[in-house]
């Protein structure tokens, strides 16, 4: 084993000690809270929920307010090819109480996600409350619409040259872990081009948001 292909096991390494070791070392409820991640619940600053009647920017507060989702793609998997297909992902749309409603994600050829995007880049992302102490604090189960949840659903596209220091920087101080990530995964800009929009935050069913409507929205909390 020469010295580069011992340094990037070593990376790969530290790569899935890191979060064990992290555990080991913040208290249990300080990694629960997610303390360091430029998190509202750390900061103890969650605001609360935005008017009911103004979905969009419900769908804005959601979106800033979590810092990840579940993004559903079609797989192209051997064994389940052609079906639906979910995994967690890390996402941002910028510091808290400044989101720009942008979904940007830190992506890498290696994860399933990816493969299946490669092939059809339609998707859809989930985000809830549930990843917060909201619904907790007002004991709305995470299926009950008043835990409130958003649907999301385009296709993701790579981030262009451009814009790429405000998808770096929108992640990096909601994930500072991501700046260790190996580079020999080849991490990659990403973002959610929305087309859909649905609003779960009442009974009576979702509530359809357009894209417009939701850029438009004026979000922001100090
Ligand atoms: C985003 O999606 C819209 C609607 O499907 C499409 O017209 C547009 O070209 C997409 N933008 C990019 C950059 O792919
Ligand atoms: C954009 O926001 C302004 C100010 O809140 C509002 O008057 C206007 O109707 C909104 N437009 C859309 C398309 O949502």
């Amino acid at each position: 084993m020469d010295g580069r292909a011992r340094g990037s096991a070593r990376a790969v390494l530290a790569f899935l000690l890191a979060p064990a070791l992290v555990a080991l070392l913040v208290t249990p409820a300080r990694g629960r809270s997610g303390q360091g991640h430029g998190h509202w619940d750390a900061t103890g600053l969650l605001p609360p929920l935005p008017p009911r009647e103004n979905a969009a920017l419900v769908a804005r507060f959601v979106t800033n307010l979590c810092d990840w989702g579940a993004l559903a793609t079609i797989s192209t998997q051997e064994g389940v090819r052609g079906r639906p297909f979910a995994d967690v992902l890390s996402l941002s749309d910028g510091p808290p109480g400044k989101g720009t409603g942008v979904l940007y994600f830190y992506l890498s050829p290696l994860q399933q996600s990816v493969g299946n995007l490669q092939d059809n880049p339609y998707a859809t992302l989930t985000m809830s409350l549930a990843e917060t102490s909201f619904c907790r604090k007002y004991g709305f189960d995470p299926q009950s619409p008043l835990c409130a949840h958003t649907i999301l659903s385009g296709t993701v596209i790579k981030v262009s040259e451009a814009e790429m220091d405000v998808a770096k920087n929108s992640l990096f101080i909601r994930h500072p872990e991501m700046k260790t990530w190996p580079s020999s995964h080849n991490w990659f800009f990403a973002k959610l081009n929305i087309t859909n929009i649905w609003v779960l935050d009442y009974f009576g069913g979702p509530k359809i948001v357009t894209p417009e409507e939701y850029y438009n929205a004026t979000f922001q909390y100090s």
